[in-house]
């Protein structure tokens, strides 16, 4: 990580100043092209600024399955989260989406809750841990607004009866040597790591293999999952079903800049949980595109390409196209002063965590409406 062009994504670790179109190279992935944004346009009536922006950037059968769904064959939604910490806004990204597509295609969400991952790959974490980090996690997911007649919420650990049988048939076509080449597991590797990856494919299938037929499948998902479906995609035609269409999203930084947000630097990014204070503290702490003092700012202006508060605007908060260029060329040019976006940004995320905050409390009475078990 010494050259400032190197940057790591995995599903374990993502790390440095992330080259998207590399990215696309490197995973084999098509890039979201104006053309097929136009026709997701023709089906969905309007398009989320998280497709406008490019935030959703690459995909893999995404015209497959416009194709299929233009035919009369309707797809469901997968995504999923590994419970290890808090949530926080990053991990939203995908879910946020994957809600509009639901509405939009009217479509059944499964939503799987990796609890075994984290077992397997956090050291430090007992499973209590992570059953508290289950729950927690599922009121955000909740919280966001999904319908609760078309989406099914399972933690691996509790609908294992489920998923087990698939699970092995899956894992009987993968080999070891795969697993290493694909994940950079070695022989020191813990046994649960080498098998997860059959755990996590499954639910590309599930639909069809409750209804008994072929059933499209969409993922939403941040990019470093997308190796697990390179393994899914492989397996599936042996299994006898489609592979999953794929669409992906980028990260959003961290508020020290670069990087993307992290849980494990707290005051790096914001928690659908943190109070109005944190909030304040840790946005006005933030890395900014801005000159060292006031008159510089004026005369010179700022660097919005490298600012952590336009980033957040950008990713999440500022939902209106125009009024985001505006904040662009008004830093550019030195109207704008950091304290003055800063303080713009921290109310709509004070705004926003309210409403969540809310969501979230009302998420506890009815998280059974949304959990499958067995
Ligand atoms: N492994 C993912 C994580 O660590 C959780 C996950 C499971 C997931 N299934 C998924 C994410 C499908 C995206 C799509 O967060």
């Amino acid at each position: 990580m010494s050259n400032e062009n190197e940057f790591i994504v995995t599903p374990w670790e993502v790390k440095g100043k992330i080259d998207y179109e590399r990215l696309i190279k490197d995973f084999g992935l098509q890039p979201l092209t104006n053309e097929l944004l136009k026709r997701l346009e023709k089906n969905t009536g309007e398009l989320h600024f998280f497709l406008k922006r490019k935030i959703f950037f690459a995909h893999r059968d995404l015209d497959w399955i416009l194709d299929e769904y233009e035919k009369g064959n309707s797809f469901y939604l997968y995504t999923g989260r590994g419970p290890s910490g808090s949530t926080h806004i990053g991990h939203l990204i995908p879910w946020v989406f994957a809600k509009w597509l639901q509405e939009k295609f009217n479509a059944k969400l499964y939503f799987q809750i990796t609890d075994d991952e984290k077992f397997l790959f956090k050291p430090e974490l007992t499973l209590e841990e992570i059953k508290e980090f289950s729950y927690e996690n599922i009121l955000d997911i909740i919280a966001i607004g999904f319908d609760p007649n078309k989406t099914k919420i399972f933690m691996d650990t509790e609908y294992i009866k489920t998923l087990y049988k698939e699970a092995i048939k899956v894992a009987k076509k993968i080999t070891f040597s795969t697993i290493k080449a694909v994940f950079g597991l070695n022989e020191s590797s813990n046994i649960g790591e080498i098998f997860f990856t059959s755990l996590q494919s499954v639910p590309a299938f599930i639909e069809s293999i409750k209804q008994g037929k072929n059933i499209p499948c969409l993922i939403p998902l941040a990019v470093d999952q997308d190796p697990h479906f390179r393994i899914t995609r492989d397996v599936a035609p042996k299994l006898g079903f489609y592979k999953p269409a794929i669409i992906h999203s980028k990260f959003l930084p961290s508020l020290a800049g670069l990087d993307k947000m992290s849980s494990s630097a707290p005051q790096s990014c914001i928690f659908t949980i943190d109070k109005e204070e944190d909030v304040k503290k840790k946005i006005w702490n933030a890395f900014t595109g801005g000159r060292g003092n006031i008159e510089d700012q004026r005369k010179y202006g700022g660097n919005p390409d490298i600012c952590t508060i336009y980033y957040y605007l950008y990713y999440f908060f500022e939902h209106d196209e125009k009024s985001l260029k505006e904040q662009y060329e008004n830093c550019k040019s030195g109207r704008l002063l950091c304290g003055e976006h800063k303080m713009y940004l921290t109310k709509l995320i004070i705004d926003f965590l309210k409403n969540h905050q809310r969501n979230r409390e009302k998420a506890r009475n009815i998280i059974d409406k949304f959990i499958l078990r067995d």
